[in-house]
């Protein structure tokens, strides 16, 4: 990065979007006042349900969507008055794959580099090939790639005019677990290599694999904003779970000061946050009680006990929730 080259790949700010109703369509906010800052080089994500608005915000960033209100930088440009610059920025995989069956890879790889007018010399098309594994299938017909694949070349497409932010909706949709690994070696590859990433996905997994900072939109709002460790250590459910060989009718006497809980007969539960002794002692104090340990679970929490915290309850500021049943009591 250059001395004058703004530190931040997207600045979002004050972003709405209001789909205007048709007949049997009602009209929708989807964005309700977006502010998020995505840092150059970072590797980002975007979490939400069906229907919080990731895509429209993606769209919106593609040029595929008109925004309603707000403010959309991108390395710098704005999008009302250097839509060029932006669309130069940016390389999109929408969340519907949209290939041209009728081109080979190579074809439509080349083909997209030239509507940017990037001259042959400058062309990457063999890298890309060969970084997303289509070598083998670069000349075949495109109607012959499998589902995996397609999603592949999506990804390829989106890079052939070097972009330095790559945008991905749902990469890996539709792609089986080897494969899915396999593009998550690429996309860790592609931002070690200084691309910029913002990705939705819906597989808790792979923004626990992949992602430093996490937005987690919900109903038009950012729910959440944070790094993915300050996002987890904020949900302290961490525990350790014991089984003995007995039943049990109550948590022995010495163990209840710790706050064990017993579930079922034979499981005794301890929250981590409670825990001030070593695992060493805590069996031990168990094992004092003649009982036998049969076996140790420890819990950890996981991006998916983050995303229910954030999505399972009503957006605070949304409109449609301001007013939710203001005359029944
Ligand atoms: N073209 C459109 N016209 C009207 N409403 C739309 C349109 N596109 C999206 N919406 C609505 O806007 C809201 C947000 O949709 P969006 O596709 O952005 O959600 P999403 O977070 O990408 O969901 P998913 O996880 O299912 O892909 C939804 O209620 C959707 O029905
Ligand atoms: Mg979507």
């Amino acid at each position: 990065m250059t001395e004058n080259e703004p530190s931040n790949a997207l600045e979002i700010k004050g972003l709405v979007k209001l789909y205007k109703g048709k007949r049997s369509v009602e009209a929708k906010r989807a964005l309700d006042g977006i502010d998020l800052v995505v840092p150059r080089g970072s590797l980002f994500g975007l979490l939400g349900p069906n229907g919080a608005g990731k895509s429209t915000l993606i769209n919106i960033l593609a040029g595929l969507t008109l925004k309603t209100a707000g403010s959309v930088r991108v390395c710098g440009a704005d999008l009302d008055r250097e839509e060029r610059r932006v669309k130069s920025s940016i390389g999109v995989v929408p969340q519907e794959n949209n290939i041209d069956t009728f081109f080979t890879p190579r074809e439509l790889l080349e083909f997209q580099a030239g509507l940017y007018g990037m001259p042959p010399k400058e062309r990457i098309t063999n890298y890309l090939l060969e970084m997303l594994s289509l070598m083998d299938m670069a000349d075949a017909p495109t109607r012959r790639l499998s589902g995996g694949m397609r999603r592949r070349l999506m990804v390829a497409k989106a890079m052939a005019h070097r972009p330095p932010i790559l945008i991905l909706d749902e990469p890996t949709a539709g792609v089986d677990i080897e494969q899915r690994r396999a593009l998550w070696a690429q996309i860790k590859q592609l931002q070690k290599t200084g691309t910029t990433i913002l990705l939705t996905t819906h597989h808790l997994e792979e923004a626990q694999e992949l992602c430093e900072s996490l937005a987690i939109l919900h109903q038009g709002h950012i729910a959440a904003n944070d790094t993915k460790d300050n996002l987890l250590n904020q949900l302290d459910n961490k525990s350790l779970t014991i089984t003995v060989d007995r039943d049990l009718r109550d948590v022995p006497p010495n163990l209840r000061p710790h706050g064990w809980t017993l579930e079922g007969s034979r499981r005794l539960k301890l929250p981590a946050a409670k825990a001030s002794l070593s695992l060493g002692q805590m069996m031990l104090s168990v094992q004092v009680n003649g009982l036998n340990i049969i076996d140790i679970v420890t819990y950890e929490t996981n991006l998916e006990d983050v995303f229910m915290k954030f999505t399972q309850s009503a957006a605070p500021d949304a409109p449609s929730n301001r007013q939710a049943y203001p005359t029944l009591f």
